[in-house]
């Protein structure tokens, strides 16, 4: 295949990835009907949109182009002149360069594209990529006179010089073992050392290549100058090729390192290259982007563990901040670059997601790979099957769940050579547990070659889910910052001890002079804590409700002495200004009343926007006390700037529930992140009645994970044994019981289903299908029935598929149906409710004035969308004047009705603030029935493409799913599609004339911090980076779809 851009071939070892050796779960593998090759996999990518510490240094800078050049062929005859007269120089290159076979077609304009494929390492560079380096990087003192031409030449060709160099003096040449070790300054020192790395390994594998050999001799015979030539015509043809050289040097010894990194690992030698077996830009780019200079011990032995080696699962477990991310970072890249498969990273949130795309989409473009977020309604199903570069696909748990399906159905789970999963035990939290246990038992069942690195700061039965994943475990007590945990108990602070008695010991008293006014605000003395620490160190306060995290802030404000207003005054106006702008002109009183002393809440009734610039705020010291709920602690990476980090638990409860050991853990964890604070310390406010409690919570160890499938039925098994048909992993019942051997449930069997054993559990589950007409099929205890295909219906399918709950599939299947007997489409209202989740009508009730008034305000057609799926008008009259009702009316779809007034608002108005005041709901609230709604949407989209019969809802639905998701300005939306960048931001961006993608991914960091108050260098590199990244998967993706489009099939008739 013609390769865009300039092609350095080198003949790589033919030694093969070694394969996860797994204990077999299947019996009857051989036939399973996933290993069955279907005949069509074409795929059909959904219309719907996809989706630390940096260093101050400009990573954009100019660039030096040699397009247009006349003289440069005189200068490389010149040298070409030169080295062949020098006597001393054999040439025997050890593989060959050729030049650049450049696709005609679409532009490569914006990317530096790197990638390998089986054989060849491609080189794309650009003119935005290039970086500054500066002026000692190119020159070697020993040869200053030939540097001073050789600076004058495109890189592509200063390589080859130098190969041809470094193989004359090969006797020179450090070892490798020196060569990966040194911090290597200069580019061509770069190449030399990377060079005779990669020649030595591969002398190492292949003592004898003969090949190598006759290759040099022939390459012997030609003429340099006209390999050089060619290389040039080539590149001059490039519209890319207006590139630095320090660009595409450091490009070149970027790909030399992947292709050695390739070839040591896949040799299997424990020799594993530079940077744990990645280039050692890959390094670089950890200490730029993350400040992170050296791993931590336990980092570098997990990394070293034989199990990784030999690519087995793996589990590991470190307190919380004990950097695991990195570890999982490394194996991920190991991944994408050397072994040259897909990954799946799956996280919790979808905040979280979206962090992990900016935070990652810089190394993507660094070093040639894709990432794809699949987050809310973002996500392609199946994902793209890509021509070059290979794909990290950021996922929650639902959407890793129906990606995994989507690889499975098209036969290309092997394409997916990694799933990461941070946060493990989330396994045993609900049914989004029993969706994460779904997807991995999957993968371990459908594909063999798949590894599964699952992390966690809080595991106690780790056998159990060793036993599932068939995972090595490892683990460690590191903890980068020491963390204190104390307790309070009326004016006493306690030290936790786990070797004392009752678990605590006295530590102090507390130090404070209350008025008989303040120790009534304030009983628990949470002023007397907090103004230990605060405004010089920052302070987190969990608070177990949202109005409680409110009622602290303010009354924390309320007692502060005004010499707290003077810290950083000016900052926390302009932040009231930001939360002005950012509310349409509307602040939240409370914030308004708190900000100016450093203080906010967070909660999820603050709108994402206002909680990412409090986050932002918090981080940069601008804030010192945040009061929160549980929410916070839950993965949010909150670095607070300061030397000491106070965490103060309010009480040992979250809502009504007296606090987990879990819990607990991921809470005082917040306190002490490494790099950032030098100490933490925790402190848990407890009432004397809770004392034994508490004292039950230290001492007692982490809850344990315990499978889901069970509880959540209609989202855990039925879903299960749905999917398993319909993707025909498990067609017949005894397929299905062994299927269900090897998930966690099957582990934990005994513990969890007394009564009942697993297969009669199984088979009521796949008669509960039946019944609901998901399954076709017989099953029967008898042993001739437990052979009988299963087949899944239309309904079945577009049910997984759309991966809608089970519990709803048939009424929204009935609503769909008879929506078609007369959509009401003068406006998107009827659309709306069809769209609006069930599962968010239960926790909603209607204030009936409300209702009313809203209802008044519809036009004729609109109402009668009311009375088409069953809420009559006089029900709603009724309600309002508070009139009895004796007419039946289902509750359900009347709350349903209510929050798809609250959509249709939203999407009419496009204003959070001012739809929350009309229907005297949180706007955080609003808002997250607006993301619930997208979600929902694009499920009921994926549901509708399986039915034939709803071919036109695909249309309304795409555009609806589309209006969900971004509920804005439509000029607003291409700069939302950039992970991070909501609302706010995106208006700042498009009134200071970015408008575009395009624009965007252009921008210049530094332009645009000058431009976009409240915007920091990092975060203004994270946007251009993520929008790079999203531009480049658009191309790729259209790039794409022209092969497939203009491939010749192989089945052509022909006429004889
Ligand atoms: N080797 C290192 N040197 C310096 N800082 C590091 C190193 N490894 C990780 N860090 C930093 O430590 C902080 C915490 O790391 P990380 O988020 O990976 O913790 P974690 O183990 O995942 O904790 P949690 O369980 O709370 O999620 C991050 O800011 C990260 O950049
Ligand atoms: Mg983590």
């Amino acid at each position: 295949m013609d390769e865009p851009g300039l092609a350095v071939r080198r003949k790589s070892c033919p030694g093969s990835v070694r394969k996860r050796s797994r204990a077999p779960v299947q019996p009857s593998a051989s036939c399973s009907p996933v290993d069955r090759k279907r005949l069509n996999s074409a795929e059909e990518p959904l219309a719907e949109p996809s989706c630390g510490n940096d260093s101050e240094e400009d990573m954009f800078g100019d660039y030096d182009s040699f397009c247009g050049n006349d003289s440069l062929l005189a200068q490389v005859d010149d040298i070409e002149h030169k080295y062949l007269q020098d006597e001393k120089l054999a040439i025997k290159p050890p593989g060959e360069i050729i030049p650049g076979n450049l696709q005609p077609g679409l532009p490569q304009k914006k990317q530096v594209n790197f990638s390998i494929t089986e054989n060849t390492v491609v080189l794309k560079a650009d003119k935005e990529d290039a970086f500054q380096v500066g002026e000692t990087d190119a020159v070697d003192n020993n040869q200053e006179q030939t540097d001073s031409i050789l600076d004058e030449l495109p890189s592509s060709q200063l390589l080859y010089f130098e190969k041809m160099h470094e193989l004359s003096s090969v006797s020179r040449i450090s070892p490798a073992s020196e060569g990966r070790n040194k911090c290597v300054n200069t580019s061509l020192e770069k190449i030399r050392s990377t060079s005779s790395f990669y020649h030595d390994a591969e002398h190492r594998k292949r003592p004898t290549d003969s090949s190598s050999d006759s290759r040099s001799d022939l390459f012997k015979t030609e003429s340099l100058k006209d390999h050089l030539k060619s290389a040039m015509t080539g590149n001059a043809k490039a519209q890319t090729l207006q590139v630095s050289k320090t660009k595409q040097l450091q490009e070149a010894v970027l790909s030399e390192e992947i292709c050695v990194a390739r070839k040591t690992i896949e040799s299997s030698s424990v020799d594993i290259g530079p940077f744990y077996g990645l280039p050692s830009k890959v390094k670089d780019l950890f200490r730029q982007f993350r400040g992170i200079e050296m791993l931590y011990e336990w980092q570098h032995d997990c990394l070293m563990l034989e199990s990784l080696q030999q690519r087995r699962n793996l589990i590991y477990s470190l307190p919380t901040s004990g950097g695991k991310t990195l570890v999982a970072e490394i194996i991920i890249l190991q991944e994408l670059l050397c072994r040259q498969k897909d990954v799946l990273m799956i996280l919790p949130f979808v905040a979280i997601v979206q962090e992990k795309v900016r935070g990652l989409s810089s190394f993507g473009i660094e070093l040639g790979f894709l990432v794809e977020e699949y987050a809310g309604s973002k996500g392609r199903f199946p994902p793209i099957r890509r021509r070059i570069k290979k794909s990290l696909y950021i996922a929650t748990i639902e959407k890793g769940h129906a990606l995994v399906n989507s690889l499975i159905e098209t036969e290309r789970i092997d394409d997916l050579g990694l799933v990461v999963v941070d946060e493990l035990h989330m396994i045993g939290e609900g049914s989004r547990g029993a969706t994460l246990e779904m997807t991995l038992a999957k993968i371990l069942y459908a594909s063999k070659n798949t590894q599964i690195v699952g992390m966690s700061a809080t595991l106690n039965n780790v056998g159990d889910l060793q036993k599932f994943l068939q995972a090595e475990y490892y683990t460690n007590n590191f903890r980068p910052v020491e963390l204190k945990e104390y307790i309070k108990i009326r004016d006493t602070i306690y030290a936790v001890d786990s070797k004392a008695e009752n678990g605590f010991t006295f530590s102090r008293l507390l130090n404070f002079k209350y008025s008989s006014n303040l120790e009534k605000a304030d009983p628990d003395h949470i002023i007397a804590l907090v103004t230990e620490v605060i405004p010089k160190y920052s302070c987190l306060i969990f608070c177990p409700t949202k109005k409680n995290c409110e009622n602290v802030a303010s009354m924390l404000c309320k007692y502060l002495k005004k010499e707290f207003r003077a810290h950083r005054e000016k900052e926390k106006q302009d932040l009231i200004k930001n939360l002005k702008y950012i509310g349409n002109g509307s602040v939240c009183p409370i914030l308004k009343q708190t900000v100016p002393f450093g203080i906010a809440y967070h909660h999820s009734g603050l709108t994402n926007d206002e909680r990412k610039i409090i986050e932002e705020a918090y981080s940069a010291g601008v804030l010192c006390l945040l009061a929160c709920t549980a929410t916070l602690a839950a993965g949010v990476n909150l670095p607070a700037r300061r030397p000491l980090h106070r965490v103060i638990l309010r009480a040992p409860y979250v809502a009504n529930d007296f606090l987990k050991k879990n819990q607990y853990k991921q809470m005082i964890g917040r306190a002490g992140r490494a790099g950032i604070d030098s100490a933490g310390e925790s402190i848990l406010i407890v009432q004397e009645k809770d004392k034994h409690l508490v004292q039950g919570l230290i001492n007692s160890p982490l809850e344990n994970c315990y499978s889901n499938l069970l509880l959540e039925l209609t989202k855990g098994m039925q879903t299960l044994l749905l999917s398993l048909v319909g993707l025909k992993i498990a067609v017949t019942y005894e397929e299905v019981n062994n299927f269900m051997c090897g998930t966690l449930l099957g582990v934990q069997k005994q513990l969890l289903s007394k009564e009942r054993s697993l297969s009669e559990i199984i088979k009521d589950g796949l008669e509960k299908l039946i019944e609901k007409g998901l399954l076709k099929g017989r099953i029967s205890e008898k042993d001739s029935h437990s052979k009988c295909t299963l087949t899944v219906t239309p309904l079945g399918k577009a049910t997984y598929k759309g991966s809608i709950d089970l519990a709803y599939c048939n009424v929204l299947y009935r609503e769909l149906k008879k929506g078609l007997e007369g959509l009401i489409l003068e406006s998107n209202l009827h659309l709306l409710y069809l769209t609006t989740p069930y599962d968010t009508t239960s926790n909603c009730s209607p204030d009936w004035l409300i209702y009313l008034r809203q209802f008044n305000q519809l036009s004729g057609a609109e109402q009668k969308v009311a009375d088409i799926v069953g809420v009559p008008e006089s029900f709603i009259t009724k309600k309002a004047s508070g009139q009895a009702i004796r007419k039946n009316v289902d509750s359900a779809v009347v709350n349903r009705l209510y929050l798809s007034f609250v959509l249709y608002t939203l999407l009419k108005e496009t204003n959070i603030w001012s739809v929350s005041e009309k229907f005297n709901m949180s706007r955080g609230y609003v808002q997250n029935l607006l993301n619930s709604a997208a979600s929902f949407a694009s499920c009921v989209l994926r549901f509708c493409e399986e039915l034939e019969e709803f071919w036109v809802y695909k249309a309304l639905l795409t555009e609806l799913t589309k209006r969900l998701t971004y509920c804005v300005k439509t000029e607003l939306i291409p700069l939302m599609e950039v992970a991070g960048v909501l609302e706010a931001r995106a208006k700042q961006l498009y009134n200071a004339g970015y408008k575009t993608l395009a624009h965007l991914a252009n921008a210049d960091p530094e332009t645009l911090v000058k431009m976009i108050d409240h915007l920091s260098r990092r975060q203004a590199k994270q946007i251009v980076s993520s929008a790079k990244m999203l531009l480049s998967e658009k191309a790729e993706a259209l790039q794409e779809e022209v092969e497939e489009l203009l491939k010749v099939p192989t089945d052509i008739p022909e006429t004889y």
